[in-house]
């Protein structure tokens, strides 16, 4: 069984090359409802593909967790995306796990191209497609068993406890601003993930106070209308080229 969520596509790309080697279900976590308990085959390995949020998982995951059993899990492989340094990212995966009486994962960082525009810009397209070339050989490496798993140090572990503590100010969506380019097609609200943003008479509108903070709303207009504070406007936006 593979485990997936993602915002802009590297990591539900990464889960789907997954499944190309591990055929089984694939269950992307934001659509995945309320309370189930998950069924693996006697001894089946659980795969988890996430991007890093903070130097740890975004809250989306961490609800997932809560709410959903496994029974039969044989081991557990996770692959974290990001754009340049997962952090803790590993250690917080593991510490959800643990919480619900899940092994500890096998964790792998893979690199592939930030969409964090609120604090980086997203690289060129010739620079994307070498990361992102780079990226799929080392996944590769990954599901050969030829990769090292990462494992965060001590530091980075107590530096990753502010470094994920930010995250919640972030979460905040009343940072979140739509130009006058919008044009209502409601792309940002159908790729919410949680459900943050209406439509209303036309306009675009965030009904919670906060939400995932994934950004998926801000990179999928298709007219670059959402931002998020200043630091993001006329900055590019991304999305994996895959299907
Ligand atoms: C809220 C948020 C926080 C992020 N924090 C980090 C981070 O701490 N380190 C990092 O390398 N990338 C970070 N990123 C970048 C993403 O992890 C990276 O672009 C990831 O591959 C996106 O995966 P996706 O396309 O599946 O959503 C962050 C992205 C978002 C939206």
């Amino acid at each position: 069984m593979i485990l997936y969520y993602s915002s802009t596509g590297n990591s539900r790309h990464v889960a789907r090359e997954i499944g190309r080697r591990h055929p089984g279900e694939i269950i992307d976590m934001a659509e995945a409802g309320r309370n189930t308990c998950h069924i693996l085959a006697d001894g089946e390995t659980l795969f988890i593909v996430t991007f890093n949020c903070f130097w740890g998982v975004s809250r989306l995951v961490q609800d997932f967790f809560r709410r959903h059993r496994f029974a039969n899990v044989g081991n557990v492989v996770a692959v974290i995306t990001c754009g340049g340094f997962p952090g803790a990212g590993d250690h917080a995966l593991n510490r959800i796990l643990r919480a619900n009486q899940l092994p500890e994962a096998e964790v792998y960082d893979l690199v592939m191209v930030t969409n964090y525009v609120v604090l980086h810009e997203v690289p060129e397209p010739a620079v994307q497609r070498q990361a992102l070339a780079a990226a799929d050989r080392r996944l590769r490496q990954i599901l050969d068993g030829q990769a090292k798993p990462y494992r965060s140090p001590p530091l980075t572990r107590l530096l990753g406890l502010l470094v994920h503590g930010l995250y919640a100010l972030f979460r905040r969506t009343r940072a979140f601003t739509v130009s006058e380019a919008c044009v209502g097609c409601g792309a940002c609200a159908r790729n919410c993930p949680v459900q943050a943003i209406e439509l209303f008479q036309g306009k675009v509108k965030w009904r919670k106070k906060t939400c995932d903070h994934c950004l998926s709303c801000l990179h999928s207009c298709p007219v670059m209308a959402i931002n998020y504070g200043r630091r993001t406007i006329g900055k590019r936006r991304y999305h994996h080229p895959g299907p």
